[in-house]
């Protein structure tokens, strides 16, 4: 195999430089005040950052977790502080009544670990009570309401993270998340236009209702949104752990707001729940040692194929359109594999040692052509509409050097739309995530066989992807929501930090993606030229080129040579904010 220069600073590639010339310009650089580009300098030590670095998708997230930093926390209190925060500013993406996935690294023992908070599937949410009289997938079942929803995960990972590696109570670390929703926020675009578009879904439940129509109106940007109900769930889980949430008053709430929407979950699915602890993912790239996500994250598995196909040419001396045909044609794969092989590690047998070796990689690439692009339908399929955004992610850095790289979700924007009377809680639509009907794409276009077919308790796939970065000068957390394009917004991360540029350029970089079906090169505005496109579509591409932004990632770092810490907080989004808290 052919080892590479990927271009640095000084010897950009084509690509990368246009890309970086974009910086400056698209319409979504166009942020607010409150975007802040957080780098500190610090002494000379390398053997400890020099203070703390967030990053999130909301400015009152970010400071949450510093503010918890600062009353003596570590890393995993301050995920808790921005998690929950995120779940009570950001309900259009993530929240209590949904799950995710915490990667930790524990600067002591110098281990990482992957922690599952994924939502699991009810017993009555069969792959039957998905289909309509003619058999078809029934949509408005799968993502919308009470069927929609998987048994939440994230509460406790909260108390789990509290428990297992905190240094606060969680008393503490969820008192800023307790006091945003009771003394409310204020409402931000992307909130006001989610809920238009979900607005028919929401409006039909009587708890969504009491909390997004409390104002007589539907939510206005500007305006304060609290939330009493979720802050009182938000108290009982601080006070009691685990049985606040899944055993009890909020328990009791939540089975019988399912029941009286049509929709079945038993008191023991809840309190039976169980956050996982798994090995990360780990992989190599070009001097770079890459901590990711495993199953039931088809995140890490797609990356290890893509990278490892795509070293196998020297990107730096191809032109703008091979590189992205290279790329396209390794993500084309990736997806393929994703779709057919994977699904919960507790319920499926995969091929993950076939799939993540190098062997594979090469066999991969021996049937990419250099110049013609290779038909989906070649490996099978049929096209399928795109996602919209939702997921949040958020990275963090402490002083010890511990770090959290976590991306929670309640999957579709504003999850099932529910949120269950007298407890703030507004469930997931995660069902989605599973092939409810094997052979029809889910709400992102992503085909699904077998391997993730719903069973009781079994987690559905996912495409969040958590990752840490680690070289011999700097240490990274990264991660990204989209859907079916986090893997690629992370993947595109890794490459750009390896041609040398700072997060803040990292989040804002122009997006390319290709998820095999549909059988399409998507690409934001300014990420090619039109010269690259036609050259692409001389090759067999069908290319979207200048599709709307995608994405929201958000990234630290630590360079330990200069022993400083930046963050990058994705310029699409107006309201995040990365930010570094010099030690005192
Ligand atoms: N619901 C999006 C994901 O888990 O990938």
């Amino acid at each position: 195999m052919r080892k590479m220069p990927w271009p640095r600073a000084g010897a950009l590639s084509p690509w990368l430089l246009a890309s970086l010339l974009l910086i400056a310009a698209p319409a979504y650089c166009e942020a607010p005040a409150q975007k802040t580009v957080a780098r500190a300098q610090a002494g000379a030590s390398a053997a400890h950052p020099p203070g703390a670095a967030i990053a999130s998708a909301h400015s009152l997230s970010t400071q949450a977790g510093l503010e918890i930093i600062g009353k003596g926390g570590n890393a995993f209190d301050a995920a808790i502080a921005v998690s929950s925060t995120l779940s009570v500013v950001e309900p259009i993406s993530s929240g209590i009544g949904g799950g995710g996935f915490f990667l930790l690294h524990d600067a002591k023992s110098g281990r990482d670990v992957f922690v599952d908070a994924r939502e699991t599937a009810p017993a009555a949410s069969t792959p039957a009570a998905y289909l309509d009289d003619k058999g078809e997938l029934n949509r408005d079942r799968a993502t919308n309401g009470p069927w929609s929803a998987g048994i939440p995960g994230l509460p406790a990972a909260l108390v789990h993270l509290a428990q297992k590696y905190g240094k606060l109570p969680l008393k503490t670390s969820l008192a800023p998340a307790i006091r945003i929703a009771r003394e409310g926020f204020p409402i931000y675009a992307r909130l006001e236009k989610g809920y238009g578009s979900r607005r028919e879904v929401m409006e039909r439940y009587r708890g969504t209702r009491e909390v997004f129509l409390a104002a007589g109106h539907a939510p206005k940007t500007g305006e304060i949104l609290k939330q009493p109900d979720l802050a009182r769930t938000l108290e009982l889980l601080a006070a009691k752990g685990f049985d606040g949430f899944y055993r009890g008053d909020v328990a009791d709430k939540l089975l019988a707001a399912v029941k009286e929407e049509g929709g079945q979950w038993q008191a023991s699915e809840l309190a039976g729940y169980k956050v996982r602890e798994r090995e990360p993912l780990r992989l190599k790239y070009r001097g770079w040692d890459i901590v990711t996500a495993p199953p039931p994250s088809s995140g890490g598995v797609a990356m290890a194929e893509i990278l490892q196909v795509i070293e196998g040419w020297d990107l730096s001396k191809l032109d703008s359109a091979h590189r992205t045909h290279i790329l396209a044609e390794a993500m084309r794969r990736a997806y393929r594999d994703r779709t057919i092989y994977l699904g919960d590690p507790d319920f499926v047998k995969m091929p993950l040692k076939r799939l993540t070796s190098p062997d594979y990689a090469a066999g991969l690439r021996a049937t990419i052509h250099p110049d013609k692009a290779t038909p989906s339908d070649l490996l099978s399929g049929q096209p399928a509409p795109l996602e919209d955004d939702e997921t949040t992610h958020f990275s963090i850095i402490d002083r010890d050097g511990n770090r959290v790289s976590a991306t929670q979700t309640v999957n579709l924007l504003y999850g099932s739309g529910m949120v269950a009377p007298g407890t703030g809680v507004l469930l997931n639509n995660e069902m989605d995530d599973f092939a409810l009907r094997p052979g029809t794409p889910n709400a992102f276009g992503v085909m699904g066989f077998g391997a993730n077919a719903p069973e009781p308790g079994k987690r559905m796939l996912s495409s969040m992807t958590p990752s840490f970065l680690e070289s011999q000068d700097k240490v990274i957390a990264v991660g990204a929501p989209g859907g079916s394009r986090i893997i690629t917004q992370v993947l595109l991360a890794i490459l750009a930090y390896d041609a040398g540029l700072q997060p803040q350029q990292v989040a804002a970089l122009p997006r390319i993606h290709h998820q095999w079906m549909p059988d399409v090169i998507s690409a934001e505005q300014g990420a090619l030229d039109a010269d690259t496109v036609k050259q692409l579509q001389a090759m067999g591409h069908k290319v979207n080129a200048g599709e709307s932004s995608w994405g929201n990632l958000q990234t630290v770092m630590w360079d330990k040579r200069a022993n400083t810490l930046s963050g990058g907080t994705d310029p699409r989004n107006p309201v995040g904010l990365a930010e570094v808290l010099l030690k005192p």
